[in-house]
Order: structure tokens, then C-alpha cells, then sequence
């Protein structure tokens, strides 16, 4: 998954622990996805949804993580 995650692009954004900063000491620019499993975690829809997002991207109208992350939209 890691590897997955390395040779598609993912961690330019996205770290795995909640430890990534953004440039500048901003928040990072993707939720870490730890963070991502602490939210969704407990949902048992959130799988789809989430493939989804991925496959899709994510709505800057929408945002899922608004104030946490200094990307808007994935
Ligand atoms: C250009 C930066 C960028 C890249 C590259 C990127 N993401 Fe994201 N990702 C984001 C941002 C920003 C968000 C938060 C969107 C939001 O607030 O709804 C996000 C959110 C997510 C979420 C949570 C979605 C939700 O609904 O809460 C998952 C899961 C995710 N990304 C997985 C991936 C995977 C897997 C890849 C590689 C295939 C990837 N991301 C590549 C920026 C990125």
C-alpha cells in the first residue's frame, strides 16, 4: 500500500501519521491518513465513499476537512 502510495503521487500531500506540516509551517495539504482512519473508522459506509473521493477527487464546496488541512480540495 505504501509503495501504491509512493508511485501514485499520494504523499506529495499526504503523510501516513498526523506529524506532516505544509510548507511554510502551514497545516499539511492532505489529512494524514491516520487521521482519516480515526474519522471514518466507525462508519461502515465510509469505504465507498472514501474509493469515491479517490477515484474522483474531492469538492472545494465540500470539504471534508475544512480548517484542518491547507488543501481545499483533493
Ligand atoms: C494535490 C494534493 C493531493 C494529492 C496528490 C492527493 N490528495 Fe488526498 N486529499 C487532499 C486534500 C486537500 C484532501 C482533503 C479534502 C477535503 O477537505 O475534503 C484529501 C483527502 C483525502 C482523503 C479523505 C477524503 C474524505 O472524504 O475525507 C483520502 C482517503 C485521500 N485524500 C486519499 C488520497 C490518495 C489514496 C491519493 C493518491 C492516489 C491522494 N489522496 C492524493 C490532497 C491530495
Amino acid at each position: 500500500m505504501i509503495n501504491l502510495a509512493h508511485q501514485s503521487g499520494c504523499v506529495t500531500c499526504h503523510a501516513i501519521s498526523g506529524a506532516g506540516k505544509g510548507p511554510n509551517g502551514l497545516k499539511p495539504i492532505g489529512p494524514a491518513w491516520q487521521d482519516v482512519a480515526r474519522k471514518y473508522g466507525r462508519d461502515p459506509d465510509a469505504k465507498a465513499a472514501l474509493v469515491t473521493t479517490v477515484l474522483n477527487g474531492s469538492s472545494s464546496y465540500q470539504s471534508h476537512w475544512k480548517g484542518e488541512v491547507s488543501g481545499v480540495a483533493m
